[in-house]
């Protein structure tokens, strides 16, 4: 761009030092810019071609313009500045072949076939997809959603539960324990809990009957880790009080679940089994997804159910009459209700959903493992 060196104001020493250190700031702002020789062909030009050079004008306007008695020393101060251009102007050259401003050049360089930033975005965990995936299709029953507390007291985790202190049944949950409780009652003693069945009384104790809902959580045992065992895992709860209800209605909604989940080809079966706190008490099991139930698999024994054509998905039962007892006070009398609850373990889902062949993976956090889930 073409500069227009300004007027001098007056022709007093001050005034023309400070004009002539502005210039000589701005040359060397430019000597710094040019980096190639066509660069630096159009710097020299700028500042010394004969027509419309910088010098040019600065001859004109200044020492052409100035009175008599200013000339000697305008003529100076214009002698200092057109020796100072020559001198970075040839300086820049030799900077230029010296190869010092093509090192500043790579120095600078944007290399635009890189790869940029990325950025992934997370995505759902395995076990949670899974777990949103089951609640939805209680969601679609009419069920509601439930949470509660990980760190529970013995109250919620066992004793509302009809499991009596000192009961065997207690055993059958290897319960890891908050460390210096001894000195509460055992009812208020803290513990990590064992499963999800707490959150039952939790609700009935807030909500009337009649309810319908599923409790979703993280539970946590003192099992050691192996390939279908984790100190940590997942449940997903369910409950459902009212006043009619029966062992039927049990059935059917939960071979209605199964189906929604697993294909409608799927099947269930119930045998006895045990739980303090339902009377009758089932495991169910579903037919193998698969395998189709066969218990074969490309002619090879299915891994999936143990050949035996069949998968234990969940414990359930009819609601124990003796844990009504613990929230009669909010409406649940067991005279006039019945209800039904299940357990199902939620990484066991994953691990035959997705075919996975040890728990572990999944708490590991390896995203190489993880993103083939995205
Ligand atoms: N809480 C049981 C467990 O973790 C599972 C269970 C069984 C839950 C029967 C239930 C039930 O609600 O009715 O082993």
């Amino acid at each position: 761009m073409a500069y227009t060196v300004p007027k001098l104001k007056n022709y007093s020493s001050v005034t023309l030092d400070k004009t002539a250190e502005k210039l000589v700031a701005l040359l060397n702002q430019e000597s710094v810019a040019v980096k190639t020789e066509p660069d630096w062909k159009t710097f020299r030009d700028r500042w010394m071609a004969r027509k419309e050079g910088i010098l040019t004008q600065v001859n004109d306007q200044w020492l052409k313009a100035a009175p008599k008695e200013a000339k000697r020393d305008v003529g100076q101060r214009v002698n200092q500045l057109k020796g100072r251009v020559e001198q970075v102007v040839s300086a820049t050259l030799e900077r230029i072949k010296s190869g010092a401003a093509e090192a500043e050049l790579a120095a600078e360089r944007l290399d635009i076939s890189l790869p940029g930033k990325r950025r992934p975005i997370g995505a759902e965990h395995p076990v949670i997809q899974t777990m949103h995936e089951i609640v939805s299709v209680f969601r679609n029953l009419g069920y509601s959603v439930q949470e509660g507390p990980i760190i529970e007291t013995d109250y919620y985790n066992f004793e509302a539960l009809n499991f009596p202190p000192n009961h065997p049944a207690r055993d059958t949950q290897d319960t890891l324990f908050v460390a210096n409780q001894e000195s509460k009652p055992r009812r208020q003693q803290l513990l990590l809990r064992t499963h999800t069945s707490p959150v039952q009384i939790r609700t009935m104790e807030k909500m009337k009957p009649p309810i319908r809902m599923v409790i979703p959580g993280k539970v946590h045992r003192n099992d050691p880790p192996d390939a279908s065992h984790s100190p940590m895992f997942h449940q997903i709860e369910g409950l459902a009080v009212d006043s009619n209800i029966t062992f039927g209605d049990l059935k059917g909604s939960l071979d209605h679940a199964m189906k929604a989940l697993f294909g409608s080809k799927v099947k269930t079966s119930f045998r006895p089994s045990f739980f303090p706190f339902t009377e009758p008490s089932a495991e169910m099991l579903v037919s193998c997804f698969i395998c189709g139930g066969s218990g074969k698999r490309d002619l090879e024994p299915c891994r999936s159910c143990k050949q035996t054509g069949w998968i234990e998905i969940l414990g359930c039962g009819m609601v124990d009459p003796n844990v009504f007892e613990f929230v009669k006070h909010n409406g649940y009398d067991p005279k006039k209700v019945t209800g039904f609850a299940f357990g199902m373990g939620v990484d066991r889902v994953a691990i035959l959903k997705y075919g996975v062949d040890d728990i572990q993976l999944f708490f590991q956090g390896d995203i190489r493992f993880l993103e083939q889930f995205v």
